[in-house]
């Protein structure tokens, strides 16, 4: 009885101690990369924002809750990162070089991202991938209970820490956990291949809220977690191990106001006329964006259009393309070959179809800034997204969102987790390429009033739901998880 007292009162001093620990942080994100990304070209001691809304969302709702992220700098070079961004305070999380290989490119980038991409490549199992990819999460799970306070909240992102909150529920039983994937969450058949599919189910059921882009995924999760682990309940609620686990949909967004305003600041729509001008003054000018990924469907669309300059649908000097391919996990074979490939069909089409000073497609592989993509996307008449398989696809709303005079059309691919949302798209199987080509024919031929339609009706949906409200309403549910 003794011993139990003292043991207690010593929780109690500990726990109080916690809780003025000012060092502490009310709010923890964990995620695999740091909001900061290091600019090798300028300097050892270059840091900028990474871009997107993610994070200008997360570091406002940190900036109000003594926050910190917890996240890699992407280098495996010790380097010295800010010790805060915008008010957030940044700790970063370092991987050896064995480990970059092995849970980086490994067991994240080459199990995990093509068998949650419906398998578009086959995905691979490694034993030591997955042990890395353990010791990594084991490391950011012991990272995050050193530096939350106590019952404080911790939300964790994406597939390369599906384990952290379990880990870290062992290590901080006190703390509020939020888990949301960025990616889709594959059916079971397919998640069934994994030979640590219980692991990671466990992993996840580790935390109070389980988000998904799409109710599909949600419930893709929640069947397989009654079946292969011993939870029960419904889909959008899970009984685990004596807790309570909610599971649900919360579609990630943009900054809608930014995008706007950006869309109408002078200097970016003379760059974008300059564009056009540049492009040779076309009449339609087509715009693809993607990471280069071999789930984006880069090559598919690329085909397409070039089958339709072949059959005269589209004509060099009236049509154009541009295609942006943002360069990404680049020591990795499969995204090595999948450049080849693109930059061989973009050859083909030019060598085809294109004229002496009349490209049919110009081919950017570059990381452009946010404003420039913003000058290309009020230069395009017609944008087209036709991933394989995408959790969201942030491309589509940014496109919608700088359209305020209602022109532009988009071409969407059904397995975007966006295609739950723009309703008002040309939808499309990017499987079925004669579909394809018959959506671009219809975008590229709408008459105005139908585009208009179309784009306000998908601008409404997207302006309110911006990433401001996807970051509180998560927040929220968790905060109404029971404890
Ligand atoms: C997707 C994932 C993110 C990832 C990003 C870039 O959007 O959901 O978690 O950070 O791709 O990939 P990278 O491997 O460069 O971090």
């Amino acid at each position: 009885m003794v011993e139990q007292a003292t043991q207690q009162a010593e929780s109690v001093v500990r726990g109080r101690a916690r809780a003025r620990d000012t060092t502490k942080a009310q709010l923890v994100v964990a995620a695999n990369r740091l909001p900061v990304h290091h600019s090798p070209n300028n300097g050892s001691d270059d840091w900028r924002p990474s871009p997107g809304g993610l994070v200008s969302a997360l570091t406002s709702v940190l900036q109000n809750r003594n926050g910190l992220w917890i996240g890699w700098p992407g280098t495996t070079e010790p380097e010295n990162v800010p010790p805060s961004y915008e008010g957030i305070r940044l700790k970063a999380l370092n991987i050896t070089e064995d480990e970059y290989e092995n849970f980086y490119l490994g067991f994240s980038n080459a199990t995990l991202w093509p068998l949650y991409h419906d398998a578009i490549r086959a995905p691979t199992f490694h034993r030591h991938w997955w042990q890395a990819y353990s010791q990594v999460n084991m490391r950011y799970a012991q990272a995050v209970a050193d530096n939350v306070a106590l019952n404080g909240t911790v939300w964790i992102h994406d597939y390369q820490l599906q384990l952290v909150p379990r880990m870290l529920r062992e290590l901080r039983p006190d703390v509020r956990i939020g888990f949301f994937l960025h990616i889709p969450f594959p059916p079971i058949e397919l998640f069934m291949q994994l030979p640590w599919r219980r692991d990671i189910l466990a992993g996840l059921l580790g935390a109070d809220l389980i988000g998904f882009q799409v109710t599909q995924a949600a419930s893709n999760f929640s069947r397989m977690a009654r079946r292969q682990s011993s939870a029960t309940g419904t889909d959008s609620l899970l009984d685990f191990e004596g807790r309570s686990i909610r599971v649900g949909a919360f579609p990630i967004s943009v900054d809608s106001d930014q995008i706007v305003e950006l869309a109408h600041d002078p200097a970016i729509r003379a760059r974008s006329a300059e564009i056009r001008k540049d492009l040779g003054d076309p009449e339609v000018v087509l715009l693809g964006v993607d990471r280069l990924d071999y789930t984006k469907g880069i090559q598919q669309r690329i085909k397409a259009v070039s089958e339709m300059f072949q059959d005269g649908s589209l004509k060099p000097g009236k049509h154009v393309m541009v295609q942006v391919a943002v360069p990404s996990r680049e020591t990795d074979a499969h995204y090595e070959r999948e450049r080849h490939n693109l930059e061989q069909a973009v050859s083909e089409m030019n060598g085809e179809h294109g004229q002496v000073g009349n490209p049919v497609i110009h081919y950017l592989h570059q990381n452009l800034p946010f404003a420039e993509l913003v000058a290309l996307y009020l230069a395009a008449d017609v944008m087209i997204v036709t991933p394989f398989r995408d959790g969201m696809n942030l491309v589509a709303k940014e496109y919608v969102m700088c359209r305020s005079d209602l022109t532009g059309r988009l071409v969407l691919s059904e397995f975007a987790g966006a295609a739950a949302e723009l309703r008002g798209a040309f939808m499309v199987n990017p499987h079925d390429l004669e579909g394809v080509k018959e959506a671009i024919r219809l975008a590229v031929n709408a008459g105005p009033k139908e585009a208009r339609d179309r784009m306000s009706r998908m601008r409404r949906k997207t302006y309110r739901r911006d990433v401001y409200d996807w970051a509180e309403s998560f927040l929220l549910a968790l905060r109404q998880t029971a404890m």
